[in-house]
């Protein structure tokens, strides 16, 4: 795979400094070697760099930093299109906020090739605001809300094409304000919450999903939160909530997307490198790109995909 990495170091979503390190922090972890080690080719395409912004406002006074959050919605969006013709990019973010403008470019890129997007968000948090219902006014809980085509994202430029609910599927979910379990229970998304995992275990319902996505002949872009994992493992986030994925259970996701072959692009979001104890989560999340690209103990024949 020819692996395109683009620096995404947005801070602007959540009100906690830091996450704008997060792409400094991949390429010192190790991130470009750790790929072509794994025999894939390696193009860092450095930081995306916005705009100024322009000042638009919307109606929720909570809402900060909205201007800055569309001209990096616009910037990334661009730098999305471009690389999907080119390889998998592999956004280094910043805060989750970026997804308005990396998701954005790849659903532009899926439906000028004719082929459905499918979005797989693992989180602790479901993400699914408007600009109109968040109360915390921090735009990196509303990006599933913008790229599901969800009301009340006015001034955003409108979302290229927005990915039906039935084509995003999230795992991990255990914080989820009112005002998004009411988007999410009128939306067709698939919400895997910890509940499910526990009882049924992280393969079952996620070879489903891939199953869909492959059946579909979809292109499946892949948002990995840091919250996703539990803080016992992953310190280095603003917004921890325990009872989070094991070690064991977020390599087996990657384990099973790379046999899957069906991902065509990945964020890698809320790594906020001041909060981390001696790189322990940077390191992670680099190990966790490594799996997802093809690392593995012991070649074994790919069982039934
Ligand atoms: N739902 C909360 C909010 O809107 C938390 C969002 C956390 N999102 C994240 N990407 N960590 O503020
Ligand atoms: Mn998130
Ligand atoms: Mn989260
Ligand atoms: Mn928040």
């Amino acid at each position: 795979t020819h692996c395109i990495l683009i620096g995404a170091p947005v801070d602007e979503g959540q009100k906690r400094a830091g996450c704008l390190m997060g792409p400094a922090a991949y390429r010192v972890a190790g991130l470009a070697r750790t790929l072509s080690e794994l025999g894939h080719t390696v193009e860092d395409r450095g930081d995306v760099a916005p705009a100024a912004g322009r000042g638009e406002v919307c109606d929720n006074p909570a809402v900060h930093h909205l201007p800055e959050m569309i001209a990096w919605t616009e910037a990334l969006g661009a730098a999305a299109k471009s690389a999907m013709t080119a390889g998998m990019p592999i956004f280094l973010g910043g805060d989750h906020a970026l997804s308005l403008g990396t998701v954005s470019g790849v659903a532009a890129h899926a439906a000028a090739a004719q082929r459905p997007l499918f979005v797989l968000w693992l989180d602790a948090h479901s993400d699914i605001h408007s600009l109109m219902s968040t109360r915390s006014g921090n735009i990196h809980g509303c990006p599933v809300g913008y790229l599901s085509g969800r009301d009340g994202f006015e001034p955003m430029p409108a979302f290229p094409a927005p990915v039906p609910g039935a084509q995003i599927c999230m795992f991990g979910i255990r914080s989820v304000d009112p005002a998004e379990h009411a988007a999410l229970s009128a939306s067709e998304i698939e919400v895997n919450d910890m509940r499910v995992l526990d009882e049924h275990g992280i393969v079952a319902p996620l070879r489903g999903f891939l199953d869909r996505v492959r059946a579909a002949d979809g292109l499946l872009h892949v948002s990995l939160d840091v919250d996703f994992l539990d803080p016992s493992i992953a310190p280095a986030v603003g917004t921890t909530v325990p009872g989070g994925a094991t070690f064991r259970e977020a390599h087996l996701v990657m384990e099973m997307l790379h046999e899957s072959g069906l991902v065509t692009s990945l964020d890698l979001v809320e790594l906020n490198p001041f909060l981390d104890d001696r790189g322990q989560t940077a390191r992670l999340m680099v190990d966790l790109v490594g799996s997802l690209m093809g690392r593995k103990v012991f070649d074994r024949p790919t069982r039934a995909k």
